[in-house]
């Protein structure tokens, strides 16, 4: 990964990986690093730059730019997002070739004159524009909010490689290959889907939209600004936004619960029972003040069922809970069913304040809805097996 690397027809790959960044959007863990892709399409009469990438980058993206370019100057930038993470380096690309000319829609134009001041030497462009490179006809479709307002996608009408952006990216470095076919599945999976729930979900109505926009070309390849490039699996990564997009997920439980002094993880044990005597084989069991939020929101959006435990906390929910059920509030999610249970020593609330999340998220709420005080009795372990076991039942 340190040259430029053939990614189709006149088409090099010039991105980088990160290892150093410890938090995307100093928010979302990336214990594997997470890559920035850039492209370059040389045509007969013209080359095109798509996208940059974050600005530390410079030195290992110009000389990958500049191998790529063989000699030739570069004629074009689109900048399908502007995004510092694809858009970081672009004054120094006009810097570096003053007559450079920048490809973005309606809505680029003012964040590329705020971020590097640029408003000249542009080219505007809307749904269904192209642009002839010679031997290579891009064409333009906006994806806006995937994943901010003026996001697009670039599409090759010779190659069929769709340039998609943020859109089917995921976390994780390059690690040996940076195509699909060079890596198994699970190697791209998780984090893709990780990268979606945190990302991109909160607009799974707009991935709708966009999806059928999409469908009206002929893709052959997609590769995203982040992560793995797809050239074998097309026809499973459109089918897997199109899942995740619909809320469509598996047969399984999340169980996340707050506990201080362990009863309530006690009680959230027990649910978990009540689950695998219903015969629920994937059942994930998480500590929500241990577990980062992202890995979390990834597993909600795989799984149907979810119990939600918390503790009470000066008279409300336990707060990395809160955080938690305000990200899904943000979020939405549809076609899951919840279970609830909440405990409580000097005063209540908990429970309380679940319900009124249930309503908010208007998610189906399996009974019983269990409230113990102190630590569970043997009764409240009960219940909470039980309530486990509706979940369980629930799913079949
Ligand atoms: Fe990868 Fe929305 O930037």
């Amino acid at each position: 990964m340190y040259k430029a690397i053939q990614a189709g027809k006149d088409t090099w790959w010039v991105g980088v990986n990160d290892k150093e960044t410890d938090k995307f959007e100093s928010l979302w863990p990336l214990p594997q690093g997470v890559a920035y892709n850039a492209y370059v399409i040389i045509g007969t009469t013209a080359t095109v730059a798509i996208d940059t990438v974050k600005g530390p980058y410079l030195d290992e993206y110009y000389n990958k730019l500049l191998q790529a370019l063989n000699g030739r100057t570069l004629n074009y930038l689109v900048i399908n997002h502007m995004e510092p993470d694809h858009a970081g380096l672009i004054s120094q690309l006009k810097a570096k070739w003053p007559a450079l000319k920048f490809i973005g829609n309606a809505k680029t134009m003012p964040l590329l004159k705020g971020y590097h001041g640029i408003s000249d030497d542009v080219i505007t462009v809307k749904d269904g524009d192209t642009l002839d490179l010679g031997g290579h006809v891009l064409k333009f479709a906006t994806v806006p909010m995937l994943h901010w307002p003026e996001s697009m996608v670039t599409f090759d009408t010779t190659t069929g490689i769709l340039f998609s952006n943020d859109s089917f990216g995921g976390f994780g470095a390059h690690e040996g290959g940076i195509f699909d076919d060079e890596k198994t599945n699970s190697r791209w999976e998780d984090e893709m889907l990780r990268y979606y729930a945190c990302i991109v979900g909160k607009y799974s109505n707009i991935v709708q939209v966009a999806l059928k926009k999409l469908s009206a070309l002929n893709i052959e390849y997609i590769y995203p600004s982040h992560g793995t490039l797809f050239r074998e699996n097309i026809k499973q990564v459109i089918s897997l936004y199109d899942k995740w997009s619909k809320f469509e997920s598996e047969k399984g439980a999340v169980v996340v619960y707050g506990s201080m002094y362990g009863n309530t993880r006690r009680m959230a044990e027990a649910v978990c029972t009540g689950l695998s005597k219903a015969k629920v084989k994937d059942v994930r069991l998480y500590d929500v003040s241990r577990t980062d939020p992202s890995y979390l929101l990834r597993d909600i959006w795989k799984f149907k069922a979810l119990a939600l435990l918390s503790c009470t906390y000066n008279t409300q929910l336990y707060p990395p809970m809160e955080a938690l059920c305000s990200k899904l509030l943000s979020r939405m999610p549809k076609n899951k069913i919840l279970g609830l249970a909440g405990s409580y020593s000097w005063s209540k609330g908990a429970l309380t304040a679940l319900q009124g999340f249930a309503e908010k998220v208007k998610l189906e709420v399996v009974d019983p809805q269990v409230e113990v005080f102190t630590s569970p009795t043997e009764e409240d372990l009960q219940k909470c097996c039980e309530l486990g076991q509706n979940l369980g039942e629930a799913l079949a």
